[in-house]
């Protein structure tokens, strides 16, 4: 049995949580930005192959309340290295704080390098050598207020790089928090719609949730394959099934923006992710009940402007109004996921229109607060 951590998006712990339920079949510990489970090693593969949600996943080897520098220094030089570093592998300490303290990440960094390296010598009689730039193993120390945690990546970078993105959208919504607002609406592979899809991001994810795509078919490196509790028929067996399982079917899924060259750029994206044949694009302003007329939704999912870059805050309250209406003239009862971070704007035009907010909660966006709000049309 192993322990894990998953580093989530602030404010959809649960959603990930949820989710990893459903991939490992154990209930997870929730945190705030994090969920911790422990169970077997197929799990690691599992997770990074399918995981939408997360950002990283981790395999935990302390979660301890700490006093200071020295505490760090002991925490860390109590683990057990052997596992997880081989005696010619280079390794880095990635130090996180979050909190008021009296030392700064490098000094963490520092503290628990010096550690790692007492303690290997200690186990194999080797002295670990450290590379700061090109690593063969990362270890991760975070440190938010009284607690620490100390991790071994192993994913790499962050699972919401899907690399099938080809087109940037200069708005896109993370990969990730689209996944989590997709859970969220609770979409089983009925009409979907995202009215203002930009590059496509949610309508994708929506695919590939729907085709049950594994992320590992368009990401291929993962950290856990340097590790020397790298299992390799096991993660063979793990991926092999999840191929079998993936569905060719077609599924309803409809991609709208204004922009013809997001259109555009959002089409090459789903060619790029394998979806073009089940997401139809439409180049139509979603203002216009005309625009919806050969879309049938039952639901719809989207992250619209926020007023920040194409359109003035003022403006945007009359923006929001105006396409909340045209949604409710056309689609009655059906649920609408959305995302925004003008808050103030969006809340005043749901007042002005007669939808209603059926739950709301902030998540963390690119820097900014963002509420996603579920409403019933
Ligand atoms: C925040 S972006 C969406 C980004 C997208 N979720 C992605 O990940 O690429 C908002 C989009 O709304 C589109 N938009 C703005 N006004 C619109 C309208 N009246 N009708 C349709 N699309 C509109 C913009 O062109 C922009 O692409």
């Amino acid at each position: 049995m192993y322990k894990y951590f998953a580093t989530t998006i602030p404010g959809v712990e649960d959603i990930s949580a949820r989710e990893l339920e459903k991939i490992v079949g154990v209930k997870p510990e929730i945190d705030v930005d994090k969920v911790f489970l422990e169970t077997d090693l197929e799990a690691m593969y599992k997770i990074n192959f399918m995981s939408r949600t997360i950002n990283k996943l981790y395999i935990l080897l302390a979660r301890e309340e700490f006093k200071d520098l020295n505490d760090i220094y002991r925490v860390v030089r109590n683990i057990d290295f052997r596992e997880l570093i081989r005696p010619d592998m280079k390794f880095a300490v990635r130090a996180e704080r979050i909190g008021e303290h009296n030392f700064t990440s490098i000094d963490i960094a520092r503290v628990a390098g010096q550690a790692i390296i007492d303690s290997y010598m200690d186990s194999m009689k080797t002295r670990l050598k450290v590379d700061l730039e090109n690593p063969d193993i990362e270890i991760n120390v975070l440190v938010r207020f009284n607690e620490i945690l100390i991790g071994v990546n192993t994913s790499g970078e962050s699972l919401h790089k899907r690399r099938y993105r080809v087109y940037n959208h200069p708005a896109a919504l993370k990969t990730n928090l689209a996944a989590s607002m997709i859970f969220l609406g609770d979409y089983t592979g009925e009409p979907l719609l995202d009215p203002l899809c930009g590059g496509g991001t949610i309508p994708i994810e929506a695919a590939h949730i729907a085709r049950k795509y594994p992320i590992s078919i368009f990401r291929r490196e993962y950290y856990f394959r340097r590790l020397p509790l790298h299992n390799e028929s096991i993660e063979k067996n793990v991926e092999e099934k999840l191929i079998s399982s993936i569905n060719k079917e077609i599924y309803e899924i409809y991609c709208v923006d204004i922009s013809r060259e997001h259109i555009q750029g959002a089409l090459l994206n789903a060619k790029n992710a394998l979806v073009d044949d089940t997401i139809k694009f439409f180049n139509r302003d979603s203002t216009r009940r005309e625009s919806f007329e050969d879309i049938e939704a039952k639901l719809i999912v989207t992250n619209p402007p926020y007023g920040m870059r194409s359109h003035s805050l003022k403006k945007i309250e009359g923006f929001y109004e105006t396409f909340l209406k045209t949604l409710k003239e056309v689609y009655q009862n059906i649920k609408l996921v959305l995302i925004t971070a003008s808050t103030q704007q969006f809340e005043n035009a749901i007042k002005k229109t007669d939808v209603e907010i059926i739950h709301s909660r902030k998540v963390m966006h690119g820097g900014l607060t963002a509420k996603i709000y579920m409403i019933k049309i």
